[in-house]
């Protein structure tokens, strides 16, 4: 069968879809977690469907019905910012002054229940988000892996802090303390792995959490409700579904969130800053855009490169906040690169997320049309379609296109596209990509392929002031999750890994006292009668 054929086909039927892909029935999430309960919701619900769609009588496509959860409003979504302000009680509440120890324990113990819900929600991130099986299964398995590393950081970080000091005649204990509540909030592309990712290390640090689920990737939270139910005390943890754009204006127009985490648009993350009415009270914990560029040298390992931006350019369709977006190529091996990435781009398999295919349909509405757009406005510029059925649609699929010569006068020159389409600009001067790059107004990451070692070095060190990783014959990437992931200019604030995650959810804090007999025998029986849970020297094992 041709690839033209098989896209036209490559929508299943009902009775084609395998047993273990299906979900056994739809998801309808009818409950909410806030204050320590699972409230029954009786207002309207937003329906959820798939970007799988499936090819109904009369061979029209329908999306599969997957669900639906509930449409919350403003009134709830600040009932659940008072409860989790009560469960802060201005860093007074029974979590936040709860021993390291104790706070371990129930994530070790949410972590036991999520375990047994892998299956399920690896399924519906699949069916959500249109992730590939194998992924889905692994951005499970990866957001598990987090969360046990980040435990035994944090025993490390508390086994270092779990000692006086003297310093001047000054006695003092120094340890990280919670910043108060958070409002946290992932993107559709990893929707339960990058929301975990600032949520779970809020938590442990002691902070309360309000968390509102990405656009697409709702339901998985379904499964998980009960976990955090029983694992986290009253009002710790809560959840609000529904409509951003309603339900977290007024948060941040309260001024009670005091760390935003997001992981979304600079455009976004702008407006909810500008919401809060003490906005240096208020941290930002932001993940936002990237263009990450890849540059191929003249002396590069083709093969390598072909190999390695394939990857970075459409690993989940591209979806990637970390892909590679645009690709600069030496003008003297750009005919060769063309050739073989394009035939590699050819020899992706394509098809549903339970077939492990590379490229699947894409999740957000009006995408395929968006990206048809962009490669419509760059053929318009003098750009074409290298590879033979680059930008072929169905329904929510779009096959990828390779465009070249892209040039600054293209949309796609500047635009993010979050898709399957790599631009490609051939260069005669390095200070052609390098002058993209000053002038980009992000700063994730690039990648550099070359075997020079001497040519390499003198862009290592202009490149690393632009981005915050330069990746060495390699695509970009966030892991691994131990590795600071990070950008400058418009891409993010502050530095996730699993122990800066720890850091940036706390603040360093003392307690200080001069020396002398009098407070020497104060923190002696403060530590020996175990009176606190801060002045202590207890060793976590
Ligand atoms: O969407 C952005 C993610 O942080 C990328 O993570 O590089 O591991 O796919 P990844």
């Amino acid at each position: 069968m041709s690839i033209e054929q098989k896209i036209q086909t490559m929508f299943p039927r009902e009775n084609e879809i395998p047993e273990f892909a299906k979900l056994p029935k739809p998801v309808e999430l009818c409950e909410y977690l806030i204050d320590g309960e699972l409230r029954k919701w009786n207002g309207p619900f937003q329906e959820v469907t798939s970007p799988i769609e499936i090819v109904s009588e009369g061979g029209v496509l329908k999306p599969a019905r997957l669900g639906h959860y509930p449409r919350l409003g403003e009134k709830q979504a600040m009932e659940a910012l008072d409860a989790a302000c009560r469960a802060w009680d201005n860093g007074m509440g029974a979590w936040p002054t709860m021993g390291v120890d104790e706070r371990i324990r129930a994530v070790l113990d949410f972590v036991r229940r999520m375990k047994e819900r892998r299956t399920e929600v690896a399924r519906l991130l699949m069916w959500e988000i249109g992730k590939n099986k194998a992924d889905s299964e692994k951005e499970f398995d990866r957001t598990i892996d987090y969360l046990l590393d980040t435990i035994e950081a944090l025993k490390d970080l508390d086994r270092t802090s779990s000692r006086f000091t003297i310093q001047q005649g000054i006695i003092g204990q120094i340890r990280r303390a919670p910043l108060g509540v958070v409002l946290s909030m992932g993107p559709f592309n990893y929707p339960l792995n990058e929301t975990f990712t600032t949520l779970l290390p809020a938590l442990i640090m002691g902070n309360t959490v309000v968390v509102k689920p990405a656009k697409f990737g709702v339901l998985l939270f379904g499964p998980l409700m009960e976990a955090f139910h029983q694992s986290f005390p009253k009002g710790v943890v809560n959840f609000v579904f529904g409509e951003g754009p309603e339900l977290i204006p007024p948060l941040m127009a309260s001024g009670k969130v005091d760390v935003l985490a997001f992981i979304g648009s600079s455009r976004v993350a702008d407006q909810l800053k500008k919401a809060h009415p003490n906005p240096h009270r208020l941290l930002g914990v932001l993940g936002l855009d990237a263009k990450n560029p890849g540059i191929i040298l003249g002396d590069a390992d083709l093969d390598l490169a072909v190999k390695e931006c394939l990857l970075g350019s459409l690993s989940y369709n591209g979806q990637r906040c970390t892909a590679l977006k645009i690709l600069f190529v030496e003008r003297k091996v750009v005919d060769v690169f063309l050739q073989r990435f394009s035939a590699g781009v050819e020899a992706l398999s394509f098809g549903m997320p339970w077939e492990n295919a590379a490229l699947t349909p894409l999740p957000e509405t009006g995408k395929t049309d968006y990206l048809s757009a962009l490669v419509k406005d760059a053929e318009a510029h003098g750009a074409k379609v290298v590879n033979p059925h680059g930008g072929l649609k169905n329904g929510t699929f779009f096959f990828p296109a390779v465009l070249c010569a892209v040039n600054a006068k293209m949309r796609v020159y500047h635009e993010e596209q979050f898709g399957p389409v790599v631009p490609i600009v051939p260069f005669d001067d390095i200070h052609e990509p390098l002058e993209y790059i000053i002038q980009s107004k992000y700063g994730q990451q690039a990648s550099l392929f070359g075997s020079d070692p001497e040519r390499l070095a003198r862009l290592v060190d202009p490149l690393v002031n632009q981005v915050s990783r330069l990746n060495l014959n390699s695509q970009c990437q966030r892991g691994p999750d131990t590795f600071p992931f990070t950008g400058r200019k418009d891409s993010a604030e502050r530095t996730l890994s699993v122990s800066d995650a720890l850091r940036v959810f706390s603040i360093r804090t003392l307690v200080a006292a001069k020396a002398g007999a009098l407070n020497e025998e104060i923190l002696n029986r403060i530590v020996r009668e175990r009176r606190s849970k801060f002045l202590s020297t207890d060793y976590i094992f």
